[in-house]
């Protein structure tokens, strides 16, 4: 049971890749002055392995449950006398979305009105106020602002501010910008505890190969083609993903109830220039008799036909929570990719495990019941 000196979290989807930084990030940092549920549904992007060396903790709980399922979600609030609540459940890859974007609206949409309105009923109290220091944080991307244009010449580019008008695109950007309409309404209609934060593309350990950065990496230490959709010109504003822990902690004990905060470290690449970037990288750590070294190669660069609607760039002004709340990132894009390579060249067995879907297996039987 908690410890009544204990800040209590429930974290959605904090077997995926962002959920799970966030939890070591917060382990890391408060140790036992917290006691945190990690509830998820554990689908092809959820993996326990990225919590095997926290599960065996005292003030952790995992629970399998989906968000939308309102019972599963209400246990929880009657079990534990929850503080704080972490939403980062979602289906998250764009390139899903486009081929079946239904379970994006179901998951994203649905599932985030059931989670905030379980969480509304435990804790608005008679008077229609709502309890002392409780926060509700729906991590959300930069993806629900649109496309950027690529700067003219001789002309100050543009940035996604907190004000920017949304323009989601694609299926999951749009199912991502309901879900924040969602939060705001609660917000405006019952003054809601909420914060939302949006931010740019994250990348670190655990993130699933499917997403840019740890495909190539993956795809490149076996010899397999890097496929660069377009013209690699795309331009993505990429996040550590600590760095990204540490903004939402920050946001939860420092925000203003009620109010966004883009997070994002102005570190803005094309898509070509971070492939070579891997590469290069993985050329520089990779042993002289490393097997893996001879695969390594810009041969293996191959444009493809573009993504389908396919945004050109994306850029985040973090001026508001730089100024308001005090977060800066730590770690510059060189150190970032170095320490992500290196991960990514440590835990083979890990991405050998995501892409067999032997953990999923695995995970079926465990939780079958
Ligand atoms: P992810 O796909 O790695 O993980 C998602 C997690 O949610 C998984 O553990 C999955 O099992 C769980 N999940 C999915 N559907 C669920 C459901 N119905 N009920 C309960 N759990 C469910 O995603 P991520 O990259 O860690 O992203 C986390 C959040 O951050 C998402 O909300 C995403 O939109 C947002 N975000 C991500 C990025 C990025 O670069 N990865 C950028 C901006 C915002
Ligand atoms: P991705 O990691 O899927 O993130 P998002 O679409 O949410 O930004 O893609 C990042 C960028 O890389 C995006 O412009 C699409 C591009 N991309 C490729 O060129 N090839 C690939 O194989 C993938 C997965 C992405």
């Amino acid at each position: 049971m908690t410890d009544s000196r204990q800040r209590v979290y429930l974290v959605t989807g904090g077997a995926g890749f962002i959920g799970s930084n966030f939890i070591h990030y917060m382990f890391n940092k408060y140790d036992d002055e917290i006691f945190l549920i990690n509830l998820d549904k554990l689908t092809y992007a959820g993996n326990l392995k990225n919590l095997s060396d926290i599960e065996k903790r005292d003030n952790y709980r995992f629970v399998r449950a989906d968000i939308c399922d309102r019972e599963a979600v209400s246990k929880i609030f009657k079990e534990y006398d929850v503080d704080r609540v972490v939403h980062f459940a979602a289906e998250s890859h764009v390139d899903r979305s486009i081929k079946d974007p239904e379970v994006f609206v179901r998951t994203n949409v649905l599932g985030t009105a059931t989670l905030i309105n379980c969480v509304k009923e435990a804790w608005q109290k008679e008077d229609g106020s709502f309890l002392e220091d409780h926060r509700f944080l729906h991590v959300s991307t930069d993806e629900v602002y649109g496309s950027l244009d690529e700067p003219k010449e001789g002309q100050e580019p543009d940035y996604f501010y907190e004000t920017t008008p949304y323009d989601p695109h694609s299926p999951y950007s749009a199912s991502k910008a309901s879900s924040d309409f969602i939060v705001k309404a609660y917000v405006d209609t019952y003054s809601f505890p909420a914060n939302i934060t949006n931010c740019s593309n994250n990348y670190g350990a655990y993130q699933f190969p499917e997403k840019l950065i740890p495909l190539v990496i993956h795809n490149a230490l076996s010899g397999k083609s890097l496929p660069v959709y377009g013209d690699g010109k795309n331009v993505r504003d990429w996040l550590y993903v600590m760095d990204h822990a540490k903004g939402i902690d920050m946001v939860l004990e420092k925000g203003k109830p009620g109010e966004t905060y883009n997070i994002g470290g102005h570190n803005e690449r094309q898509n070509i220039q971070i492939i070579k970037t891997i590469l290069d990288t993985l050329l520089e750590l990779l042993p002289e008799d490393d097997d893996r070294r001879g695969n390594v190669s810009y041969d293996l660069i191959t444009y493809v036909t573009d993504r389908l609607g396919h945004d050109r760039r994306y850029a985040i002004a973090p001026d508001k929570i730089k100024s308001e709340i005090g977060w800066e990132p730590d770690t510059c894009f060189e150190d970032g990719i170095k320490l992500t390579v290196k991960w990514y060249l440590e835990n083979e067995e890990w991405v050998k495990d995501v892409t067999s879907g032997d953990y999923q297996k695995y995970y079926e039987e465990m939780y079958e019941n």
